[in-house]
């Protein structure tokens, strides 16, 4: 769709995008509705949630001079793979059983440039008073032993409706650059299945060395950033001292 836009205008539009069409697996046919209703508040939260990221990213670039968040990425968990995770869990395949027992059904990446933006965004995000913190992992002060580093929420938001006020769960993950290159590729790699036992162990080896090494430019690029702005911060003081004199 196209808008006819007045160059003058100083209004913005945009399209309202509804929400898509939702595959129901074979075993949820009898909660169709249900099931595409609780999908559709999945993605609200996404929503919700990543406004919130969003804001936070703004004040944070205006009062740093620098965007603590490279990138936001989200997903709803696909039809499918709720159902096979359900059934790999011996729990029921029913709507009421994955709302109660899946956390990850809305998930939210957020790309932050330096190790602290990690904690400060999550910080900011637990201490708002509408978040309910489920649950935290922090793979990156306690790695995973093949090296793989984030730092986790299991959080619930509040989405409005418009009858009733609904928490919603979602799981928000939040890592470096460097932690989401290592993830991808370990992620890509997990598929490759045609390996011995051997190759397999040799190859997680080369990959927790990897994990290392990335996590070690991590915290050297944090000095850097540090280093930097500690000479920024000299810099301005010997300006002021140099006004105060001439005063
Ligand atoms: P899941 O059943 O996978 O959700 O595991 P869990 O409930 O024990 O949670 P955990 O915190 O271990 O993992 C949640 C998510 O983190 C996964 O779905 C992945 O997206 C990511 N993750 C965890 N471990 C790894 C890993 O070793 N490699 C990669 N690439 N991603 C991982
Ligand atoms: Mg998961």
């Amino acid at each position: 769709m196209s808008f006819n836009q007045n160059p003058n205008s100083e209004l913005n539009q945009s399209v309202v995008i509804g929400p898509r069409e939702v595959e129901v697996p074979e075993s949820l046919i009898g909660e169709a509705i249900e099931f595409r209703n609780e999908m559709m508040k999945y993605s609200c939260a996404i929503r919700e949630l990543k406004t919130k990221l969003e804001v936070l990213n703004d004040e944070l670039s205006v009062r740093n001079q620098r965007n603590p968040i490279e990138m936001i990425r989200s997903r709803v968990k696909k039809p499918q793979s709720i159902f096979e995770k359900l059934k790999r869990r011996g729990l029921p395949v029913t709507v009421e059983s994955m709302r109660e027992n899946l956390d990850d059904i809305a998930g939210v990446r957020v790309i932050c440039s330096f190790i602290d933006d990690i904690y400060d965004v999550s910080r900011m995000l637990a201490r708002q008073d509408d978040i309910r913190v489920i649950a935290i992992k922090d793979y990156i002060r306690s790695p995973k032993v093949n090296g793989y580093r984030s730092y986790h929420m299991i959080l619930e938001v509040p989405v409005f409706f418009s009858n009733c006020k609904q928490y919603i769960r979602a799981e928000v993950q939040i890592r470096t650059i460097a932690m989401d290159f290592w993830a991808s590729l370990d992620h890509q790699l997990k598929y490759k299945k045609e390996m011995t036992e051997e190759e397999a162990a040799e190859i997680g080896e080369e990959l927790r060395r990897c994990a290392e090494v990335i996590a070690g430019t991590d915290w050297k690029m944090l000095e850097i950033r540090r280093k930097i702005e500690d000479q920024e911060q000299m810099k301005e003081y010997d300006i002021n001292k140099g006004r105060e004199k001439v005063v």
